[in-house]
């Protein structure tokens, strides 16, 4: 048995997530801290909401409550909405938890003894009117490259050109559109991180199991100049975690905070103190993941993240937390994920085009559904495209037409021709004959299929695992349909009984093995398979085992329809509904 830590990107706080967000790091995370635990390895699945930085102060005053009560609000419809997908955290927490805060002054106190952090002078956009200072990106004006009128103080998005605010003419506030902005001199905390650039590379070049993807956006930063600069680590806004040297003031730096991604990411180790307080358990529950020095050595951490997050998982927070001088566990494994697209374009959050998790569930609410097409179809070697025709054929084909036809053929055929003598559950395991030919082939082909599905989970090789579990579904199918029990039964009764024995023990291993892709439905045939749910830590050892777990007598029921076809107009329907940004 072993311990493993897994954390999800934490969601940013300012609005409901859509399917990208969903498949790049919280369903991957969910399903394979499900198969971790399957295998009785002892799982700590973590996240949170990532609740600082100037978004989410804008999206409150947009609401026009405080940022505090917005974002205890969209606390709130976050996690209703994870757990309405079904996902498995041990603690879903917030990184403006009272832990997360204690522990970033901590670290950065810790940092600046280790003579890291550096004080710099920054001259900055200050708006008497907004009463703030104001960052790039809520500066407009004039692009001095092409006379766009409505620059952004970090890019122009007409000519693309990376600019600095105080390059725009005619600049003005994106907040209020106040137009008196005075530059103004304030100083602002750096972490040198360029002093940790061999550490950095030492430590990844180590890292033998992470893919192209992520370790080539690593060495970008890593040997880029750019990458590795010194970072301002502090803001002049009022929503953050207070600057703050351990627990003394930081002089000069008084009504700044951390800026949101120096915080963020402390809130992977936060969130589990705040699971600590919460079950009532002592400091050391916590620590023992989190500190090599009491008990973490042998943790194995898997992080899992959108690709856009990696630079900042394989430098910056690795820069932080090595920095400290302090044990803390790093990570193993980096899983990054590519786009995910909307019928050829992007999901945009700000022009709401595209389907978000709220909408997702209201017009179909079973989970199974989406966990199953999106982590099939995710967008792993490459960026992939959501369309409401990749949703049909994943729902009708794989979850219908193949598992749930299985698992409804073999079941009901059981029940009609071996009735249990107890009256309910309907059916009983019937004695079964010799297994023959059909049955050596199945467990052989099964034999290879599960070894395969397991070492593709072991990788968390998503799009892989869900081909392998859709070729093992496939093998049920083939096998009830060459050996037909409803003709053999006739003239080799002993044969159908074979059949079924081997078809409801099927059943039973499809639960087990689908129950990291689509737990709903697992537990649905566990319950109607008259199994407790403990079944599901029964990972097969091999084929010959599994297919003989149920034996003779064994009393159980049909379980309802688990997957409902979607007709073509629902789907036309769909595309009608999600068209553009009309929705
Ligand atoms: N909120 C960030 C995003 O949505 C992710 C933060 S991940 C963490 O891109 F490491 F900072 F926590
Ligand atoms: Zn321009």
């Amino acid at each position: 048995m072993a311990r493993i830590l897994i954390t999800s990107a934490l969601p940013y706080i300012n609005g409901v997530k859509h399917l990208g967000n969903l498949v790049g790091s919280i369903l991957p995370s969910c399903a394979y801290a499900r198969f971790m635990r399957q295998r009785g390895h002892e799982v700590m699945f973590l996240c949170a909401t990532d609740e600082h930085g100037t978004p989410a102060e804008i999206a409150a005053d947009k609401a026009g409550v405080p940022v505090e009560t917005y974002c205890a609000e969209m606390f709130e419809v976050q996690k209703g909405l994870c757990e309405g997908f079904g996902v498995s955290w041990d603690w879903f927490g917030r990184s403006s938890s009272a832990q997360n805060r204690a522990l970033t002054q901590h670290l950065a106190g810790k940092l600046d003894e280790a003579g890291l952090i550096s004080e710099v002078e920054e001259r900055q956009f200050y708006s008497p009117t907004d009463g703030r200072f104001l960052p790039d990106r809520y500066v407009e004006g004039t692009c001095p490259n092409c006379g766009y009128a409505r620059a952004r103080g970090d890019q122009c998005e007409n000519c693309t050109k990376l600019l600095d605010p105080t390059d725009l003419l005619d600049p003005r506030s994106a907040i209020s559109g106040a137009k008196d902005l005075e530059i103004r001199a304030t100083k602002h905390l750096y972490l040198r991180q360029s002093a940790m650039r061999e550490r950095l590379r030492e430590w990844i070049g180590a890292k033998q199991d992470w893919s192209n993807l992520v370790s080539s956006i690593a060495y970008k930063w890593l040997d880029d100049g750019e990458g590795l600069q010194d970072r301002s680590i502090t803001r002049d806004l009022k929503w953050g975690v207070p600057v703050r040297k351990g627990d003394q003031p930081w002089p000069g730096m008084e009504g700044k905070v951390f800026y949101v991604w120096f915080d963020a990411p402390i809130e992977y180790i936060a969130s589990a103190a705040e699971w600590a307080e919460a079950k009532g358990l002592p400091d050391s529950a916590w620590r023992r993941w989190w500190r090599l020095d009491e008990g973490a050595e042998d943790v194995r951490y898997v992080q899992v993240m959108g690709k856009d997050n990696v630079p900042f998982h394989t430098i910056n927070f690795p820069a932080t937390i090595m920095g400290s001088g302090e044990p803390w566990k790093l990570v193993d494994l980096i899983k990054g994920f590519n786009w995910l697209n909307y019928d050829g374009g992007k999901f945009s959050t700000s022009q709401g085009r595209g389907v978000f998790m709220d909408q997702a569930l209201e017009v179909l609410p079973n989970s199974d559904v989406w966990r199953w097409t999106l982590l099939s179809n995710a967008p792993e070697g490459s960026d992939a495209d959501f369309t409401w025709g990749v949703l049909q054929t994943a729902l009708n084909k794989d979850l219908a037409d193949v598992l749930g036809n299985f698992v409804s053929r073999v079941t009901k055929f059981a029940a009609a021709k071996f009735p249990s003598t107890s009256g309910a559950p309907s059916a009983a395991l019937p004695e079964g004959g010799a297994p023959g030919p059909l049955e050596a082939e199945l467990t052989e082909n099964l034999d290879k299929a599960l070894t395969a599905y397991a070492a593709h989970w072991e990788a968390l090789e998503i799009r892989k695992a869900a081909s392998e579990l859709r070729a093992i579904w496939s093998l049920g199918n083939d096998y009830l349909q060459r050996a037909a029990p409803w003709s053999s039964f006739k003239t080799d009764p002993a044969a159908a009984a074979q059949t079924v024995r081997v078809g409801v023990n099927l059943a039973r291993l499809y639960a087990i093995l689908s129950a990291p892709f689509i737990p709903e439905a697992s537990g649905k045939i566990l319950a109607a398979l008259n199994l407790p749910e403990e079944t599901l830590k029964a990972w097969p050892k091999d084929a010959a085992s599994a297919l003989t777990a149920l034996a003779a007598g064994h009393a159980f029921a049909v379980p309802e329809n688990l997957f409902r076809k979607m007709e073509d107009s629902e789907r036309e329907a769909l595309e009608a509904r999600f068209s553009g940004g009309a929705a």
